[in-house]
């Protein structure tokens, strides 16, 4: 039985602090590197800098127990570690629809110097196919030891259940060229494999390619269930109960079958965006090319709510006010990058609404990205007033309202339910406009 391996996590983001933390609830000793000393801070006092539910217990549970410590000094991981993850960020180039590599050739470039015995670097973040090749020439010309290899490992995890996710993963996928580093590997996920989690070793590129093919398929699933609510909005069916009965089909299934404002976040958009990029360059554009209508479709969604809101308000949201209920991309959340949410938010405040955000997670982080609309601690006081309220995240709590109840606050009851969870009889009931989208 080989040995536990100690391990680093290079970058401390959404996916990064969990495998870290994760990692040493499953027994291992680890360390975590970051070049932002602000999030290293943060983390070495116990507080995780972003909402990720049961981290943060997590956290506070081995803080002290001498498994897991903090750095940004990258000697001190290359000492420390046997196996290295590199979990950094590979968001969507500016204007363009690749991926933007910086932080992955920045995060092999800087530890590879210091890698003075033989060493596993394992890459974990999103990167288009053939980036593995290219880290395993740095790894090669840059890394004084011998034997140090590269593999790819690529992560599903969902915020919101990254925890979950990452301690009981559906599949694990090694893309490696030798027996030594699937071995390696093998060790470093040994409690994972235990529990009976299927593992699939292959090569780089199919490695890489798992990750952006699984992310583009949930993406066409989503855009495929938004292309029939529009389907219905022009023959008056219900696109929830379509759902549901083709969702009963096993081989459909009917997770991310929920039609409503669409797919945001830091992952699926940029995803399938960096996915179109790269395959033009490979030659095999048109493989991909209906990836382009599922971001149209799905970006469609976003003008259509729009649209419904300005029915409810007979035309115009000038001098309106208009209640936002949620700014992150999803509940159980505080990202907003992306967010359809966020973004149709400051659709309307553009259009002459007074627009008032309530999220019971991503004020904070909404804030900073659209600092002109208002935001508010409650939901009885973003309702308070309102002219429409849009609800556009489906957190429990907006899920929850009672529409007799909530009347009473607002000046006109108009709603639009961008995620389809309230029952629209019993609003109607209770004599509220209710709008939906794919539903009558
Ligand atoms: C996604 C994938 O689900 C993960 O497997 C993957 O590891 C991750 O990206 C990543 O690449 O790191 P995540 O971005 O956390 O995870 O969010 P999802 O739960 O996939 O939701 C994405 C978006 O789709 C959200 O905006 C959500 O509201 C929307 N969605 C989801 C729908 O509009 N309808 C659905 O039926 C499901």
């Amino acid at each position: 039985m080989t040995q536990r391996p100690r391990l680093s996590v290079i970058g401390t983001g959404y996916l990064g602090a969990t495998h870290a933390v994760c990692m040493v609830e499953l027994g291992f000793e680890v360390i975590g590197v970051d070049v932002d000393h602000a999030k290293i801070d943060s983390l070495r006092a116990g507080r995780i800098p972003f909402f990720e539910p049961g981290l943060p217990e997590l956290l506070a549970k081995h803080m002290n127990s001498g498994a897991l410590r903090f750095t940004t000094d990258y000697a001190e991981a290359a000492e420390f570690a046997d196996v290295h993850f590199i979990c950094v960020g590979t968001p969507q180039k500016q204007g363009q629809y690749a991926a933007d590599l910086t932080y992955v050739e920045s995060a092999f470039r800087t530890l590879a110097p210091h890698l003075k015995r033989r060493t596993l670097v394992v890459g974990k973040s999103t990167v288009p196919a053939g980036t593995a090749v290219q880290m395993e020439q740095v790894l090669t010309e840059l890394a004084p030891a011998d034997g140090v290899e590269l593999a790819w490992n690529p992560e599903f995890l969902r915020e919101g259940f990254a925890v979950e996710d990452t301690l009981r993963p559906d599949r694990l996928v090694f893309g490696v060229h030798s027996d030594w580093a699937e071995q390696q590997l093998r060790a470093a996920f040994a409690p994972v494999i235990e529990s009976g989690t299927p593992v699939i070793v292959t090569d780089f590129a199919t490695a890489e390619l798992v990750k952006v093919a699984a992310n583009s398929f949930l993406a066409t699933k989503i855009s495929f269930i938004n292309a029939m609510a529009e389907v219905c909005e022009a023959t008056g069916a219900d696109v929830t109960q379509l759902a549901d009965a083709i969702g009963h089909d096993a081989r459909i299934g009917r997770r991310f079958l929920n039609a409503g404002l669409g797919f945001g976040g830091g992952c699926l958009p940029k995803d399938i965006r960096a996915f179109i990029a790269r395959a033009g360059e490979l030659g095999v554009d048109q493989a991909v090319s209906f990836l382009r209508d599922v971001d149209e479709i799905n970006l469609r969604r976003r003008a259509r709510t729009l649209e419904l809101g300005l029915d409810l308000l007979d035309g115009s949201y000038r001098g309106t006010r208009v209640a936002v209920l949620g700014a992150a991309f999803k509940p159980n959340s505080d990202d907003v990058r992306d967010s359809p949410a966020l973004d149709v938010a400051a659709a309307v405040g553009r259009r002459g609404a007074d627009v008032v955000v309530f999220d019971p997670e991503a004020n904070e982080t909404a804030r900073k990205h659209a600092p002109e609309l208002n935001y508010v601690g409650s939901l009885n006081e973003a309702l308070t007033g309102a002219d429409l309220v849009m609800l556009l995240t489906e957190w429990q709590e907006f899920r929850n309202m009672d529409p007799q109840a909530v009347s009473s606050l607002v000046r006109h009851q108009n709603i639009v339910d961008g995620r389809n969870v309230l029952v629209p009889a019993q609003w109607r009931d209770a004599g509220w406009h209710y709008r939906a989208l794919g539903r009558p």
